[in-house]
C-alpha cells in the first residue's frame, strides 16, 4: 500500500513501505516521517507497542533508511499531512549511512549529489509534472492525428547555426548531435503528412544563463497541407493542453513547488495575443520605453521586458529574414521578413517556441545557405523535399525544459530536467 491511498482510507490497519524522510527520538518515542512516491506521513513507534528488537531498530534508524512498517492509522491535525500512524511492526530493509543532503547545502553541493537531491519533495514534484507534460504532448499531437516519428540523433549537416553544434568523431569523420530533427522530419511528411516527436536536441551553449542547456528535450512537430495561421493554432493548442492537464493533475506538486495557480489560469481562459515583430517593436517603445532598431533580433532583456506587458504567452510573428534561419518561408508581400514566429512565455521565461512555414523555393533556400557559409551539394537530401511534389509544410520546436520551467515557476532550467546539462556540469 502507498501512502496516500494509507490517507484515502483514513482509519484502521496499513501496512507501508517507504524510506525515512525525518526521524526524531526521545526515551519511548521515536517519530519517524516515512515517504513515498505518493506523499509524507509521520508514524509513531512506541517503546511498550514494539518487541526489543524493533525498539533498538527505531533507535538506531537514520534518514533515508528504508522500512516497512505497519500500524493504526488516523486522523491527527498536528502532523505533517493531518495523519498518523500509531506503529505496531517496524521492519528495516536497510539501514541507511548518513544522508549527505541536509538543510542550508550550496547549490553547487545539490548539483554534485542530484543523485540523492532527486529524493527532495520539490524534485519529485517537479518530476511528476515533468511526467504530466511528456504525456500531454504526446495526447495533444495523437489527437490530433499525428505520427510519432523519430529522426537520427548522430546528423551530417546544421540546421539552427554552426556557433552551437557538438561535433561528435564518427570513425574518424566529423558528424553533429541533433540540434533539431527538422531536416529529416520535412522528407517525412511527403509519406506521413503529420509528424511529432519528443526527442534530446544539443546545443553547445556556451552561455551560462537560466533558460540554456546543452541537452535539452525538444518536441517537435511538422505538418503538410498547411500554413503559418495553422501553425500558430497548434503551438497555442499545445502549451493550452499542458496547462490544462498540469492544472488537472498536480495540484499538489505545485503547492510544494509555492507556484501560484493562478499566474497559470490566464494561458487557459485567454487567447495568446499575435503581434508582429515590427508590432512588438512598438510595444517595447509605448509601454516599456525601449528603443530596438528594425532588424536587430530580440535578445533576452527584450523578451523580458515586453513580457511584462502579458500575463499569458504571446506570439511573435514576421522576423526580419536576416535574424532567423535559411529555411523559413519569405512573406510573398514583404520579402524582408519570415513566417516565423516565437512564443513567449511570461514571467520572464522567454522562448518556449521557435517555428516557421517552410520556404518552397529551392533557390531561395541555396542562397541563402551560401550566404551562411554552407555548401548546398551537403544539403541534397533535404533539398529533394522541394523538387518531387513538394507541398506547403511548416513546423515548429518546443524547448519542454522551459515549458515545465515555467508551469513550475522555476528558477532555473536547470531544475526541469533530473541531470542538467551545460557548458559547466555533466556530472554526474
Ligand atoms: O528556436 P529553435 O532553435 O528552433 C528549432 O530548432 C527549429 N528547427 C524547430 C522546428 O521548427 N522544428 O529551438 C526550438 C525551441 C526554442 O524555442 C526553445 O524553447 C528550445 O527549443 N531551446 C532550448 N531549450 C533549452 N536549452 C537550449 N539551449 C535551447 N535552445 C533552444
Ligand atoms: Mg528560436
Amino acid at each position: 500500500m502507498q501512502i496516500q491511498e494509507a490517507i484515502k482510507q483514513g482509519t484502521g490497519l496499513v501496512k507501508l513501505h517507504g524510506w525515512v524522510y525525518r526521524e526524531r527520538k526521545s526515551k519511548e518515542l521515536a517519530f519517524i516521517v516515512l515517504r513515498d512516491s505518493t506523499n509524507i506521513i509521520q508514524c509513531v513507534v512506541k517503546k511498550s507497542n514494539v518487541s526489543e528488537k524493533e525498539w533498538a531498530d527505531a533507535e538506531k534508524i537514520l534518514i533515508e533508511s528504508s522500512v516497512e512498517i505497519e500500524g493504526e492509522i488516523k486522523e491527527d491535525k498536528r502532523a505533517p499531512t493531518g495523519y498518523e500512524i500509531s506503529v505496531t511492526k517496524l521492519n528495516v530493509i536497510h539501514f541507511s549511512e548518513v544522508f549527505p543532503i541536509n538543510k542550508g547545502q550550496s547549490v553547487e553541493f545539490l548539483a554534485d549529489n542530484r543523485h540523492l537531491w532527486l529524493r527532495s519533495r520539490k524534485m519529485t514534484s517537479m518530476l511528476k509534472i515533468r511526467s504530466t507534460v511528456f504525456g500531454a504532448i504526446h495526447e495533444y499531437f495523437r489527437s490530433k492525428n499525428f505520427y510519432e516519428y523519430q529522426s537520427p540523433i548522430f546528423q551530417s549537416v546544421q540546421c539552427e547555426g554552426g556557433s552551437t553544434l557538438f561535433e561528435v568523431n564518427y570513425f574518424g569523420k566529423p558528424v553533429f548531435l541533433a540540434q533539431t530533427w527538422q531536416l529529416y522530419a520535412e522528407p517525412a511528411v511527403f509519406a506521413l503528412e503529420k509528424v511529432y516527436c519528443i526527442a534530446p536536441s544539443f546545443r553547445a551553449e556556451k552561455s551560462k544563463t537560466s533558460r540554456h542547456l546543452t541537452e535539452y528535450w525538444h518536441a517537435e512537430m511538422e505538418t503538410s497541407w498547411e500554413g503559418f495561421k495553422e501553425l500558430q493554432d497548434y503551438g497555442e493548442g499545445l502549451v493550452k493542453h499542458i496547462v490544462k492537464k498540469v492544472l488537472e493533475t498536480n495540484a499538489e506538486e505545485l503547492k510544494i513547488l509555492e507556484r501560484d495557480e493562478n499566474k497559470l489560469k490566464p494561458a487557459l481562459e485567454k487567447p495568446f495575443p499575435r503581434i508582429t515583430y515590427t508590432e512588438a517593436l512598438k510595444v517595447l517603445k509605448e509601454k516599456n520605453n525601449l528603443q530596438v532598431e528594425w532588424g536587430k533580433d530580440l535578445r533576452t532583456i527584450e523578451e523580458d521586458e515586453i513580457m511584462k506587458n502579458y500575463d499569458t504567452p504571446i506570439i511573435v510573428t514576421h522576423y526580419p529574414k536576416q535574424v532567423k534561419a535559411f529555411y523559413m518561408k519569405e512573406d510573398p508581400s514583404d520579402s524582408k521578413v519570415v513566417f516565423g514566429y516565437d512564443m513567449l512565455a511570461p514571467e520572464g521565461y522567454g522562448e518556449v517556441i521557435g517555428a516557421s512555414e517552410r520556404e518552397p523555393d529551392l533557390e531561395k533556400i541555396k542562397e541563402r545557405l551560401k550566404e551562411q557559409g554552407e555548401e548546398p551539394s551537403n544539403y541534397e537530401f533535404y533539398l529533394d523535399t522541394r523538387k518531387y511534389g513538394s507541398v506547403q509544410h511548416g513546423g515548429f520546436g518546443m524547448g519542454v525544459e522551459r515549458i515545465i520551467a515555467w508551469v513550475c515557476g522555476l528558477e532555473s532550467i536547470k531544475d526541469a530536467i533530473p541531470f542538467p546539462r551545460t557548458m559547466l556540469r555533466y556530472k554526474p
